[in-house]
């Protein structure tokens, strides 16, 4: 494909007009995302601290920055610089009004989201856990806008994705636990941490300045149809506005991202629902986030207990010493109320499995994750239904106590972060 056909990021919709038929929506279209952020320099002051970002999608999102040396760092055997050392010196102020093309899947798609990948540009796309937000992973500057556009701390590192194996042994470098991993369960909802490799060639900015990197292979036919068109990695966090609700629907994605980013590509329904398992491949193999695999799985492959992060990685009030560990994610606009015994008037309520609580008459509204108590459909409902309620503007979320096993850890992690007063 010519370089001049390629759309600039920004151009879509004012260039020539496109073969594909798209549909598209103009900034703000979705009625909420393009305010910006309020213009902070948090990173740039060289203190770590807390601020506040006006943003309407995250009324108290809470974003950090980074000490420079933090003496937790050695918890995690890899180094963690200040944003500064990652190549992030100036403030990228985020670009909204951009044209933003919703394109179904497909062959056009795909090679559309290559064109703009190539270009610098930003596309969201279906993986089997959630819809991803990528950008080229060696283009640093596509990085920025990527972070920008999330209102992402650049500090909170990025996954890359990649189509195969040998892709990835190109970007880290896996040791044999980490090889039995990736062969057992890739393409799939795992991420490994490995070390990088010498010629790593994913930005420093997406790895936060860290000697380790993210690597998954997707098991989605269209993120595998894209990466393969683009041909190399392609860093992508969930496609929400950073601390909200990770999206299960392009629909999703519109509403947090839409006139922020360059196209959405809609391939449906996500089948898992909850975010990759991300596994640290350090001297111990360490769980850094439960996810759509679950944790007895792969410690049947590895034949050993995978080791928990320190409890302080959990903390809200000081840095996050591992990354993507912040203790308020995942959050709705309402308030979350965990192992809910009743409703209260007015509240929503998040059923699990097949008990009806008393109460129940006077909820704002009603959805089950599973009224089998099957734990994996419960997985690919728990975001788009707590959107869904979110949209009622309860008094409050309840939510029903969720079994603790299987992809049940997932499930109560973001629950716990999705109920942390912000
Ligand atoms: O399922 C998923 O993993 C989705 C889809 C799109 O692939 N992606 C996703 O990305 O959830 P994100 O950015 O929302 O979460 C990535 C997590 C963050 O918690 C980040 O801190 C962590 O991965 N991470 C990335 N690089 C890391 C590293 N070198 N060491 C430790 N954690 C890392
Ligand atoms: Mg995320």
């Amino acid at each position: 494909m010519p370089p001049r056909q390629m759309p600039l990021p920004g151009q879509i919709g004012r260039g020539p007009a496109p073969k594909i038929v798209a549909k598209r929506r103009s900034r703000g279209a979705g009625g909420r995302s393009a305010k910006p952020l309020e213009n902070v320099d948090f990173w740039k002051n060289g203190r770590s601290g807390r601020i506040r970002t006006c943003d309407p999608c995250v009324p108290n999102a809470v974003l950090y920055r980074a000490e420079p040396h933090s003496d937790k760092k050695a918890a995690y055997s890899v180094g963690f610089d200040a944003p500064q050392a990652a190549g992030m010196r100036n403030f990228v102020p985020v670009k909204t009004g951009l044209e933003t093309l919703i394109l179904p899947a497909g062959a056009a798609g795909a090679e559309a989201a290559a064109r703009i990948l190539a270009a610098g540009g930003l596309v969201a796309f279906p993986t089997e856990t959630v819809y991803g937000l990528g950008a080229d992973a060696a283009n640093a500057t596509a990085i920025a806008h990527l972070y920008a556009a999330k209102g992402r701390p650049a500090f909170n590192p990025l996954i890359a994705h990649v189509a195969d194996l040998a892709a990835a042994r190109r970007i880290g470098r896996f040791d044999a636990r980490a090889l039995r991993l990736a062969e057992a369960f890739w393409p799939g909802p795992l991420t490994l941490v490995v070390p990088k490799t010498d010629d790593c060639p994913v930005a420093e900015l997406a790895t936060a300045g860290l000697d380790t990197v993210a690597i998954r292979i997707p098991a989605h036919p269209v993120a595998e149809a894209i990466l393969r068109a683009f041909g190399g990695a392609v860093v992508a966090p969930s496609a929400n506005i950073s601390g909200h609700v990770s999206p299960t629907l392009a629909a999703h994605v519109e509403s947090d991202l839409a006139g922020r980013i360059d196209l959405i590509v809609d391939g449906g329904p996500v089948t898992v629902g909850v975010e990759s398992t991300i596994v640290g491949c350090f001297d111990v193999p360490m769980l850094l986030r439960p996810g759509g695999l679950s944790r007895e799985r792969i410690e049947a492959v590895l034949g050993a207990p995978l080791a928990r992060p320190p409890a302080e990685a959990e903390s809200d009030d000081s840095q996050p010493l591992a990354p993507g560990m912040l203790a308020s994610h995942y959050a709705p606009r309402a308030s979350v109320r965990l192992n809910a015994r009743d409703v209260a008037a007015g509240e929503a309520l998040l059923a699990f499995g097949p008990d009806r609580l008393p109460g129940l008459e006077a909820a704002a509204a009603v959805m089950n994750l599973s009224p089998a108590a099957d734990l994996d459909e419960a997985a690919t409902n728990l975001f788009g239904y707590l959107r869904a309620l979110d949209a009622k503007s309860p008094r409050a979320i309840a939510v029903m106590a969720v079994p603790e096993e299987g992809l049940g850890e997932a499930i109560n992690d973001r629950l716990r972060r999705a109920a942390v007063a912000r």
